[in-house]
């Protein structure tokens, strides 16, 4: 029986190692992430050994080795929001959900990341949760909405 991520690398060939970060970006995009099993399989298709994966994966910081949490926070980090504060707002989310960009809670609740740029320039810094966008977001705004969210969870 076929993967998902068997029908990913239908699409490439085998043996091509510049078509590695597409081929890791199309299935972290259908799977949210990226799992040790499909390392390994995307390794062999390729010709790396999962280190050299890994060594090259972690280069980009847009990729996830570990399930996202039920609410992913995105953080721009881009020259526009970084202007505008967005090392506030990084340190704050940190504060709030003692997590590092890049990894999910033990309870599965939180997960964020820092990414470069969401388009929305003009009302930075921004935040994304789960898709929804929070403009000109102030850190003293951070622990509401955080404790709103962990709620709507725990309580689903
Ligand atoms: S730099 Fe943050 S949205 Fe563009």
């Amino acid at each position: 029986m076929s993967t998902e991520v068997d029908i990913i690398l239908r699409k490439y060939k085998p043996g091509r190692r510049e078509d590695l970060i597409p081929l890791l970006q199309e299935i972290q995009d259908d799977n949210g992430y990226l799992s040790e099993d499909t390392i390994i399989k995307v390794g062999a298709f390729i010709g790396l050994s999962t280190t050299k994966i890994y060594g090259l994966a972690t280069f980009y910081d847009q990729f996830r080795f570990v399930p996202a949490g039920k609410i992913q926070i995105k953080i721009c980090h881009g020259t526009t929001c970084f202007l505008n504060g967005s090392q506030a707002i990084i340190n704050k989310i940190k504060e709030e959900t003692g997590l590092m960009p890049g990894q999910t809670g033990r309870d599965g609740i939180f997960s964020y990341d820092i990414v470069t740029c969401m388009g929305g320039c003009n009302n930075g810094p921004v935040v994304s949760v789960n898709g929804e966008y929070h403009p000109h977001i102030k850190p003293e705004q951070l622990p509401e909405l955080i404790r709103k969210l962990r709620y709507i969870i725990e309580n689903d």
